[in-house]
């Protein structure tokens, strides 16, 4: 770890003398809005679904139904021939095509070289997975990676009743239902309001897959001269799927709107779990994040992390999208640890880490914990948002009183070393305000920022505080390394590695 936001405020991008190169990628300089009324209302699946139910786990078992009845592989396989020793990326949450996803490409890029493929986990395209907004918030920025990209949908992705998800990564024809908008099986209220998915320009569509239209980025199955029924090239089964490198079982699940899963999802997870390699789980929602244990229920009982835990199954580590920065928690099963992770971090706006309380969750210390951003520089990030638009200078912390404050609130050992600064009333007022000391309320960091406030921050310059992933098996071992984004040329030229950890195989 030469310079990361642990070792400098350099490393962390807060010295940023020259903006990367990312900003020649864009396609425009539109920002993502959510507050545009049309963006709103073509949301309001996800007012619906949450209010009155959540309706992807019935259409999951139509897409899977349509997906076997094509002839995809039954077990959802993947072959992948990647050898003994292979490296892969995963990055969450990036489809808002704006500054903060392309800000992450120069840097995976190159951390990306030698890579036998890369898993997107979680809201692939936003706001609602339209299969007509891939071209510039998926195709475009990944042009240049050379191996083929697989996902798992987040709940963004189901907004659109999976149509963009299942026609891109799977090649599937829309469903009959779906060109009805499903709102014949919807009963009442839901069906009545529920958006139609978008129907697709195919002409469009099939000239963004040019832009990744090498037979390497198309993926293993047309290398391997196979084809589904349709006679058409099928790169990834379904909505969930196994890669199986021969050495590593990569497990990817879809937990749909509110995080669960069908039952026959759930059947078919157990029975792939229930192999004897090694292996990753890949989901939309992480299993432990803020602190706080969400198992994830499977239809008709049980969770997956009942699954995860078994022993017999070999999980090593869990990575999930839908929060957008970077958690890892250690977790003792027994006599192993899991490594659960959170990588939220690849393009859309970063969420909070400074409202995350002193960890101490299924057992892990404050101090094996690791996040990114550091508590004390998204106090920072924020609190320079909130004091332009709001002008009030003193709600501004400077990044070293922002993890000095952080630290003294979590009583931790401060992540990145600092001078012995005094902290002032004007300060923990300014923390306050902000959510990272105690106060019965403070302005929104969280989910609400990211979709009603961010919109108002002009939040175009560095640091952007993004992460994605490397893993690596290397003889005996899996490596997981976090890697920044921080929209900075200086961590364009050279990712500041943020955490790593080896797990033995
Ligand atoms: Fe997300």
């Amino acid at each position: 770890m030469e310079d990361s936001s642990r070792v400098s405020e350099r490393g962390a991008g807060w010295a940023c003398q020259k903006i990367g190169t990312f900003e020649k990628l864009r396609p425009n300089q539109s920002t993502f809005t959510w507050l545009r009324p049309t963006t709103l209302w073509r949301s309001r699946n996800e007012i619906l679904a949450r209010w009155l139910g959540d309706p992807s786990p019935q259409v999951r078992r139509r897409w899977v139904a349509a997906q076997r009845e094509r002839g995809a592989d039954p077990g959802f396989r993947v072959p992948v021939a990647a050898g003994e020793e292979f490296s892969f990326l995963v990055l969450g949450d990036t489809g808002e095509g704006d500054a903060s996803q392309y800000a992450v490409v120069p840097g995976m890029l190159k951390i990306g070289q030698g890579t036998s493929f890369a898993i997107i986990a979680s809201d692939v395209i936003y706001p609602t997975g339209s299969g007509n907004e891939y071209c510039d918030k998926f195709f475009r920025p990944y042009k240049d990676y050379p191996a083929p990209i697989y996902a798992v949908p987040g709940n963004h992705d189901w907004y659109d009743g999976l149509g963009g998800f299942m026609r891109v990564f799977c090649d599937a024809p829309p469903l009959a239902l779906q060109r009805q908008g499903f709102r014949p099986s919807l009963p009442g209220l839901r069906g009545l309001l529920w958006k139609k998915p978008d129907p697709i320009d195919e002409t469009a569509l099939a000239k963004a897959r040019e832009l990744r239209g090498l037979p390497a980025q198309r993926g293993q199955y047309e290398r391997r001269g196979r084809r589904d029924r349709d006679g058409r090239w099928a790169v990834q089964p379904g909505p969930y799927w196994v890669l199986d490198t021969g050495r590593l079982l990569i497990v990817g699940i879809d937990t749909g709107i509110d995080g669960t899963l069908d039952r026959e999802q759930g059947e078919w997870l157990r029975r792939v779990s229930s192999e004897p390699l090694p292996k990753i789980l890949i989901t939309g929602k992480p299993i432990y994040v803020n602190n706080a244990h969400h198992p994830c229920p499977i239809e008709g009982g049980g969770t997956v992390d009942d699954v995860v835990r078994d022993p017999a199954n070999r999980y090593v580590a869990v990575i999930g999208g839908d929060v957008h920065n970077y958690q890892r928690y250690p977790i003792r099963v027994d006599d192993r640890t899991i490594q659960y992770v959170v990588s939220g971090g690849g393009g859309a706006f970063t969420h909070a880490t400074h409202t995350i309380p002193r960890v101490d969750v299924g057992g892990v210390e404050e101090d094996e914990f690791r996040c990114y951003p550091l508590r004390g520089d998204s106090l920072s990030f924020y609190s320079l948002l909130y004091s332009r638009r709001l002008h009030l200078r003193g709600l501004y912390v400077t990044p070293e009183e922002g993890v000095a404050l952080m630290s003294r609130q979590i009583g931790n050992v401060p992540p990145r070393p600092a001078s012995n600064l005094r902290l002032t009333a004007r300060m923990r007022w300014a923390a306050r305000m902000l959510g990272g000391w105690p106060m019965p309320f403070h302005l929104p960091v969280g989910r609400f920022f990211h979709r009603w406030i961010s919109e108002l921050s002009d939040w175009d310059t560095p640091p952007f505080f993004k992460n994605f992933l490397h893993l690596s098996v290397v003889g005996d071992s899996l490596r997981i390394r976090c890697y920044a984004a921080t929209g900075c040329l200086l961590q364009e030229i050279d990712p500041p590695l943020e955490d790593e950890v080896e797990i033995p195989l």
